[in-house]
C-alpha cells in the first residue's frame, strides 16, 4: 500500500475512534461538548496517533486496536494544548485547522474548559478502556506515566512557559523549549507504541532517538511554515511567531539556516531506525512527509 493511502486509512481510524470515546451529548453542559467535538474534528493531521501506531505495527502487525485508546489520548491532549496555545493570553490566534479557534466560536471561559475537559478525557480514555486493550496492567501504568510526564511541566507545558518566557536568544535555549514544547509529546506517542508493542530496550532506544531528531525537524518546519506557507494551506495565520515577537529558528537562524537543519534532523531521524530494516519503512516515510508538508 502506497504512503498517502496507508496515512489516510489511520487517520479515518483515529476520526472514528474519538467520536466514539467523545460522543454528542444532551444535557445541560452539552455545549461543553459541542466545543471540544469542535476542535478535535477540525482536520488535525493526527502525526502524533499515527506515529504511535506505526511504531506498534513494527513489533504488532494488525492488532493496533489495542492501542487506540492510547492513540486518542495523545490526540485529546494536543488539542487541548491547541485550544489554549490560541487564546488571547498566549499567542492569540484567530484561525486553527482552517476554521475559527475555539475561543472564537465559544468565547475563552468554554475554550479554557474545553482544554481542562479534553486533558481530563485523555486518561479518563484509557482508563476506561483498558480491559479492551489486551496490554497488562503494568505496561498501561507505564504508558500513562510516559504521557501525562510528557505532557506536564517537564513536557509540553514546560516548553509553553518557556516560549511564553522567553530568557534568552540563545541555541542552547530555543532547543530546550522545542524539545519540551513540541518534542516531547512526540517522543512520549512514539515510546508508547514501542512499550505496548513489546519493543526490546535496544529497540526502545533507537525509537527514541527516531523520536528526538522527529520532534526538532517538526518545530522547525513548524516555525518555516510560519513564514512561508500559504495561509490556505497551513489553516492557521501566517506571521503568528513575528506578531509576538517569538524565538524560533527563524528568528535565530534565518530560513536558510533553519532548511537545512531540518534536512539534518530529518536524516538523523531516519538514521536511528536504519537497523530495523524493512520494518522501519513507514517511519522513514513519516519523517519524509513531515519535512516536505505544506500545513
Ligand atoms: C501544531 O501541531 C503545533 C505544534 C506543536 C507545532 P500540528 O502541526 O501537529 O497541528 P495539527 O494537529 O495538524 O493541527
Ligand atoms: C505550540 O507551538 C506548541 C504547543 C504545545 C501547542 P506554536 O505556538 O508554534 O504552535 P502553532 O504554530 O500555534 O500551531
Ligand atoms: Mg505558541
Ligand atoms: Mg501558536
Ligand atoms: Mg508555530
Amino acid at each position: 500500500m502506497d504512503f498517502k493511502n496507508w496515512y489516510n486509512i489511520k487517520a479515518k481510524k483515529i476520526d472514528q475512534h474519538l467520536s466514539l470515546y467523545l460522543p454528542e451529548s444532551d444535557n445541560r453542559q452539552k455545549n461543553i461538548y459541542e466545543s471540544m467535538r469542535y476542535s478535535l474534528n477540525a482536520g488535525g493531521k493526527r502525526i502524533r496517533p499515527i506515529l504511535m501506531m506505526a511504531v506498534f505495527e513494527i513489533f504488532k502487525p494488525n492488532e493496533e486496536d489495542i492501542i487506540m485508546p492510547l492513540a486518542c489520548a495523545v490526540e485529546m491532549i494536543h488539542t487541548y494544548s491547541l485550544i489554549h496555545d490560541d487564546l488571547p493570553a498566549m499567542d492569540d490566534d484567530d484561525y486553527r485547522r482552517g476554521k475559527l479557534t475555539n475561543h472564537k466560536v465559544f468565547g475563552e471561559a468554554m475554550a479554557i474548559l474545553a482544554g481542562d475537559a479534553l486533558l481530563n478525557k485523555a486518561l479518563e480514555t484509557v482508563l476506561q478502556n483498558q480491559d479492551l486493550m489486551s496490554l497488562s496492567p503494568e505496561i498501561i501504568l507505564s504508558c500513562l506515566k510516559m504521557l501525562m510526564r510528557s505532557a506536564g511541566t517537564e513536557g509540553m507545558i514546560g516548553g509553553q512557559v518557556v516560549d511564553m518566557f522567553v530568557a534568552e536568544r540563545s541555541m542552547e535555549y530555543l532547543e530546550y523549549m522545542h524539545r519540551l514544547k513540541t518534542g516531547a509529546l512526540i517522543r512520549a506517542a512514539c515510546q508508547i507504541g514501542a512499550v505496548a508493542g513489546g519493543a526490546s530496550e535496544e529497540e526502545i532506544l533507537k525509537i527514541s532517538q527516531y523520536s528526538d531528531y522527529l520532534g526538532l525537524a517538526f518545530q522547525i518546519k513548524d516555525d518555516i511554515l510560519d513564514v512561508t506557507a500559504e495561509e490556505s494551506d497551513l489553516g492557521k495565520p501566517i506571521g503568528s511567531d513575528e506578531k509576538n515577537d517569538k524565538l524560533t529558528y527563524v528568528t535565530l537562524l534565518g530560513l536558510k539556516e533553519s532548511e537545512s537543519l531540518l534536512e539534518q534532523y530529518t536524516e538523523q531521524a531516519i538514521e536511528s531506525i536504519k537497523h530495523l530494516g524493512d520494518k522501519s519503512q513507514r517511519l522513514v516515510e513519516m519523517a519524509e512527509y513531515l519535512l516536505e508538508r505544506k500545513k
